[in-house]
């Protein structure tokens, strides 16, 4: 252990994305916003609040446009809108967007699946969404899914994650997400990877996009502080999970991990008990119980009365 915990750890909150897209049941565009608004209000500095792709291959998101107009901006947290090309852009920005997220996946067969490109096609697409957002204020960020493995080819070689890095920094983006599309990811794995990623990245620009689907997420998160990683998504009540990807469940659980958080003494800035509060109502808004543990379970510190007869 050679972390020093007094670093604080950034939670981009992506359940308004990534944890509705592949919910059966529709949410209201009101409810969508109402839940962005009490987001914000918890405390996080980055939200991904939609995407920005064809309403066929997402219907559960189509409304992106009125969810950007309609949420309360709070100063200080980042908006960003998820897109996989230039027409996804246009209408990002347009709706406000403050940051976009390009997403690719370092498998040629799941970014056929989920992005009907071939990852050569999505980076000329991307080349375009640069060209589109020169001279204006958004920040660009890039994805690559399935880093750590992928549903249909297994193992990914990590030398091509890097050059999809390289890429990305080429043109001119912010940032870079290393996503665990299907929670193939180990911790061992996520170690090695993310410090040979930041040699060549500062650790503000790097985020890491973990899934719980075998268990290993908050593992996962902990490999990569350690490695010196220090932005991680996840999502309210474990939400999440890509459409296109079999076997997709949902994100490492906010409150999960901000309660991790929490007990080791790393800052994230987020208030905790209105997270739970706000996670408590999720199974009513989708008709389902939620993934996520602690808020079933409780905050270490939420005691419980003795049994009767008892001290
Ligand atoms: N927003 C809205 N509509 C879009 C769009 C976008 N970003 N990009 C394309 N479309 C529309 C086109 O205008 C066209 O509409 P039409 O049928 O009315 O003419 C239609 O979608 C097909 O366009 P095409 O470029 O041929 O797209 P495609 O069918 O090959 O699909 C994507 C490509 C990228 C648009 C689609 O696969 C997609 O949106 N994937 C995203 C999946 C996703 O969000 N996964 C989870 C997050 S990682
Ligand atoms: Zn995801």
């Amino acid at each position: 252990m050679i972390s020093d915990y007094s670093q604080r750890l950034i939670v981009q909150e992506v359940a308004p994305r990534d944890g509705l897209q592949i919910e059966p049941t529709w949410v209201e565009t009101t409810d969508k916003i109402k839940l962005i608004d009490q987001l914000s209000l918890a405390g996080f500095s980055r939200i991904e609040a939609g995407s920005f792709v064809s309403p066929k291959a997402i219907p559960a998101l189509r409304d992106g446009e009125q969810v950007f107009q309609g949420i309360t901006r709070r100063q200080g947290v980042v908006y960003v809108a998820l897109i996989p090309n230039l027409k996804g852009a246009q209408r990002a920005l347009q709706a406000g967007a403050d940051e976009l997220n390009l997403v690719l996946s370092a498998s040629q067969s799941h970014n056929q699946a989920n992005m009907r490109m071939t990852r050569e096609q999505s980076l000329a697409a991307f080349a375009e969404v640069v060209a589109l957002a020169r001279g204006s204020a958004v920040s660009l960020n890039g994805t690559v899914a399935t880093t750590f493995g992928c549903p249909f080819e297994g193992p990914i070689d990590e030398g091509l994650v890097m050059r999809l890095v390289d890429i990305y920094q080429s043109l001119g983006m912010q940032g870079v997400t290393l996503a665990d599309t299907t929670g193939m990811a180990n911790p061992r794995q996520v170690y090695r990877l993310v410090r040979r990623v930041l040699e060549q990245l500062p650790a503000a620009a790097l985020t890491l996009h973990f899934h719980n689907t075998r268990g290993l997420g908050l593992s996962n998160v902990l490999a990569a502080y350690e490695a010196g990683a220090r932005r991680f998504d996840a999502a309210l009540g474990g939400l999440g999970g890509c459409p296109f990807a079999p076997g997709a469940s949902g994100n490492i659980c906010t409150e999960d991990l901000v309660n991790l958080c929490e007990e080791m003494g790393i800052d994230t800035g987020i208030d905790l008990p209105r997270l739970l509060d706000l996670s408590r109502t999720l199974p009513s808004l989708l008709g389902h119980e939620m993934p996520g543990q602690v808020a079933k379970a409780g905050r270490n510190c939420d005691l419980h009365p003795l049994p009767p007869g008892i001290g």
